[in-house]
């Protein structure tokens, strides 16, 4: 945890955002997995734990901004709980770490709420997105289960995102422990990417490493040599020389906060030229995009300069044709990247999703376009300093959707199918980093890791750990 006044002082200006009413935050309760007691490694609510700093199961908490008073309801541990899972301080000496002084029993809370409810107060809650979480809170706010994701409250939402949207120094010093984890996830990762290995075992190898330096993946790894489907966590594929591998990976660090970083190399250490051409197109997009971050740019224009940019080379490629901008303007370069160019990144992932998309990623001054492959971009509003986001343009030959496009008759004037036919056995390259927004311009996140054709064909020269079966 950090120090308490950290908990106090969020708390204090999500009071001052709201004005009023009942805030409650439930905590996560433990998950089973195939059975009840076997439960998955638990993951504390990302809400409830800034606001309230406890990582444990069976807590949740309560603001009363009319009467300034922040509540902690959650049980001490019994014998049973002691026998079974270990000795924990008492729930009035846990809250007092998150300097909180009102505690009371999980239960409780029922009685509260429902006097709350009768006296006509308004209760916020936030969009829950665990089945038990959404039966309690329909138990205790008497809202039907379906009903409750348009009954979560909008300000609170809108609040809860001001504040986290911004990241604070302790909050950047652990997305710099996540990323200096990834790494070394990614260094080993990438050495062990030779012609025989299964994909299997380097992602294996991978999460072992996030597992023993620090918290668990951030996300399932998506690993493969057919990167062309963008979340690929099928891992049976031998590698074969020719072959590109994606490896999109990051950890939690013991606080929740993430990394999400992609590598693209080749099997056996060694770029051909079709690779290199390709690799490059993507990494001039990440590196303008880099290169340009400060405050007050757009998002959605940077994810129009990486459009734009990997267009320039895959023209000099050949791959494509025209007028670049005509052809960006047109959405010619989604038949290559139809996907967005980063997210929001903090305690989860993609930060604040469970919030809504929309409210994260956009504002006032701009909505979600509808259009193929920009739709999907889950960040374009204006950036603050303290903002930590991915950069992460792609290009991918999806056999799918080239034939797709091709038999619609889209972007003739714009794309040499003849040559894009040629590819369909290429798969994708990515290139993701983690940056955060500084008063002046951006800083990439964590220990660089190999990125320009040099370095990662040199890093990939060295051995990685086998783990051998
Ligand atoms: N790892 C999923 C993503 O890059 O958003
Ligand atoms: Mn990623
Ligand atoms: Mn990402």
């Amino acid at each position: 945890m950090f120090p308490k006044e950290v908990y106090t002082e969020r708390r204090k200006r999500l009071k001052d955002l709201m004005g009023s009413g009942l805030l409650l935050f439930p905590g996560n309760q433990e998950a089973s997995y195939n059975y009840p007691a076997n439960t998955y490694h638990y993951r504390q609510d990302s809400q409830f734990q800034y606001f309230f700093g406890l990582n444990h199961a069976g807590f949740a908490g309560l603001i009363d901004v009319d009467n300034n008073q922040d509540f902690i309801f959650g049980n001490d541990v019994d014998i049973e709980d002691i026998i079974w899972m270990g000795v924990l301080p008492t729930v009035e000496d846990m809250s007092a770490e998150a300097g909180i002084t009102n505690t009371a029993t999980y239960g409780s809370l029922t009685i509260v709420l429902a006097e709350a409810l009768k006296q006509g107060r308004k209760v916020h809650y936030l969009p829950p997105y665990r089945g038990d979480t959404k039966i309690e809170l329909s138990d205790w706010l008497g809202i039907a289960v379906s009903e409750l994701k348009a009954n979560a409250s909008v300000d609170l939402i809108k609040a809860v995102i001001k504040l986290k949207e911004v990241k604070d120094s302790y909050e950047i010093a652990e997305l710099e422990k996540a990323a200096d984890i990834a790494y070394v996830m990614h260094t080993n990762g990438m050495k062990l990417c030779k012609p025989g290995i299964q994909e299997q075992e380097i992602a294996g190898t991978m999460e072992g490493i996030a597992l023993a330096l620090s918290g668990p993946v951030s996300f399932p790894i998506i690993l493969s040599m057919d990167g062309q489907t963008l979340h690929n966590h099928y891992h049976g594929n031998y590698l074969t020389e020719g072959r590109m591998v994606v490896i999109d990976a990051g950890c939690e660090t013991l606080t929740g906060y993430s990394s999400d970083i992609t590598r693209t190399v080749p099997v056996g250490g060694k770029f051909n030229a079709r690779q290199k051409g390709i690799y490059e197109a993507v990494l001039n997009a990440n590196m303008a995009v880099i290169n340009s971050l400060k405050p007050g740019v757009r998002y959605y224009d940077m994810h129009m300069l990486a459009a734009k940019t990997m267009v320039i080379a895959l023209k000099e490629i050949g791959l494509m044709k025209g007028d670049v901008d005509k052809a960006v303007a047109a959405g010619a370069h989604t038949l290559f990247f139809p996907h967005g160019l980063g997210h929001m990144m903090g305690m989860d992932v993609h930060d604040l999703e469970s919030l809504g998309e929309n409210y994260v990623g956009y504002d006032e001054t701009i909505s979600r376009a509808s259009e193929f492959g920009t739709a999907y971009l889950r960040l374009a509003k204006t950036l603050k300093p303290g903002f930590v986001l991915t950069v992460e343009p792609g290009c991918y030959f999806i056999p799918a959707l080239i034939d797709q496009f091709r038999n619609e008759g889209k972007y003739f004037e714009y794309v040499n199918y003849d040559l894009v036919e040629t590819y369909k056995d290429f798969g994708g390259v990515r290139i993701e980093d983690d940056v955060l927004i500084t008063e002046t311009g951006c800083k990439v996140l964590g220990k660089p890791i190999p990125k320009t054709v040099a370095e990662v064909e040199q890093t990939m020269a060295e051995q990685g750990i086998r783990f051998t079966k």
